[in-house]
């Protein structure tokens, strides 16, 4: 009806017509994609002399959730997990995402129980979700910071709807504001289950940047110049705050930016080898290295929903992967060495929380209680 309004008085009572039934009913603004321009949000993030510098918030958040630890070559390094949550997240998804990393203990400084969820911190994208974010902040000790922008949806950030297009700005921005302030950057999606504590790990990797990936048979140990030629996944992955890393990732974030400008669609998981790889391709491996991650240690739900089986499969070859009969449990032999489940490819938000709890429930079933194959690490104060 309002669209045919004409007057100018007419279209503004429409357009209070509109705002008031956004405010009384908070759905209308629910499920929806915003149809944000693309061009307009890039440009958000950005100031006339380069991307927006990391808020006082931010920089606080990150110095208080830093974590000191001892690396396997006897270096001292500062650690963050970072992740973003939008309002649909925090209905439930990132209660189930902070509850497990909070059984992924250990001991920290001084003999303090410490855990995972007390070490991340949470860029907010909505506005209105702060709230929220806080009431979880009280319940498991994590940092949220508000990184809002009013053109996001509410709802589900439906895949390839400029909404979705829109993360990418966020998360390049979050990865590099915690790369500036010199510590190294875990950064994670919300829809994954941890098992084993990752961050021994990652420590023991000489790479600057380590990325989850699909199913196939690969080192991770050998720093290289290029990813495996297959699909990464960068709801899991991790970062060393070097210079030449830093750089990557503002290339990266410009590039998103000027794919925007141009009116197509810039899509930070299909962009980020060739941002990385560009880099290390002109500066070489000795000022920028990389290596995917074990594919069948760091399962994700597009392989399906066993994960990856590289039992005999030749190097640089793809994987198995093992199918799920209802009602039964994937195989002990791959399980036990999961360090965590991610779950792209599993529908929206709730489905995706449903599917942790499941696979929450299916390891303490088959293999134990999380975080019993952890190996230790050591907490620097
Ligand atoms: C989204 O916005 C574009 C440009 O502003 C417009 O052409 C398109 O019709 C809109 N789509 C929807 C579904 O509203
Ligand atoms: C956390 O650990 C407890 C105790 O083992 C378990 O009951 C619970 O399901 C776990 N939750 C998550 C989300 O990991």
């Amino acid at each position: 009806m309002c669209l045919l309004h004409d007057t100018f008085e007419m279209r503004l009572s429409c357009f209070m017509f509109l705002v008031v039934a956004a405010a009384l009913w908070p759905s209308a603004r629910g499920n929806a994609p915003t149809n944000v321009s693309l061009p307009d949000l890039a440009n958000s993030y950005w100031s006339d002399s380069g991307l927006k510098m990391p808020s006082k918030e931010l920089v606080d958040a990150v110095n208080r959730a830093k974590l000191p630890l001892l690396d396997a070559f006897g270096h001292r390094r500062e650690i963050v997990l970072m992740s973003i949550g939008s309002e649909f997240a925090f209905q439930r998804l990132f209660d189930v995402f902070l509850a497990n990393l909070q059984n992924i203990s250990f001991t920290g400084a001084n003999g303090i129980q410490d855990n995972l969820a007390r070490h991340i911190v949470v860029n907010v994208m909505t506005p209105g979700s702060a709230e929220k974010c806080a009431g979880l902040a009280a319940k498991y000790g994590c940092y949220c910071v508000s990184f809002a922008n009013d053109a996001f949806t509410l709802g589900n950030f439906h895949v390839f709807s400029n909404d979705f297009y829109g993360i990418g700005f966020t998360k390049t921005a979050t990865i590099l504001d915690g790369l500036t302030l010199g510590v190294d950057v875990l950064f994670l999606d919300a829809d994954q289950v941890f098992f084993r504590n990752p961050l021994p790990y990652l420590l023991a990797r000489e790479a600057d940047i380590l990325v989850s990936g699909d199913c196939h048979n690969h080192g991770d140990a050998t720093p290289m110049e290029k990813l495996p030629p297959i699909n990464n996944n960068i709801g899991f992955v991790y970062f060393r705050p070097t210079a030449m890393a830093t750089r990557a990732i503002y290339n990266w974030a410009m590039w998103l930016r000027n794919i925007a400008q141009r009116g197509e669609k810039p899509w930070d998981q299909t962009t980020f080898a060739g941002a990385i790889e560009w880099v290390s391709g002109e500066v070489s491996v000795r000022h920028l290295s990389m290596a995917m991650l074990h594919s069948d240690l760091f399962p994700y739900y597009c392989m399906g929903p066993c994960g990856c089986d590289l039992r005999g499969v030749p190097y640089f070859h793809n994987g198995r992967l093992p199918q799920r009969i209802p009602g039964t449990d994937c195989d002990p032999d791959l399980m036990r060495e999961w360090y965590n489940y991610h779950m792209p490819c599993a529908g929206d938000m709730n489905m995706k929380s449903d599917l942790m709890e499941e696979y929450v429930r299916m390891y303490l079933r088959v293999i134990g209680p999380i975080n019993s194959r952890s190996v230790p690490m050591t907490v620097l104060s």
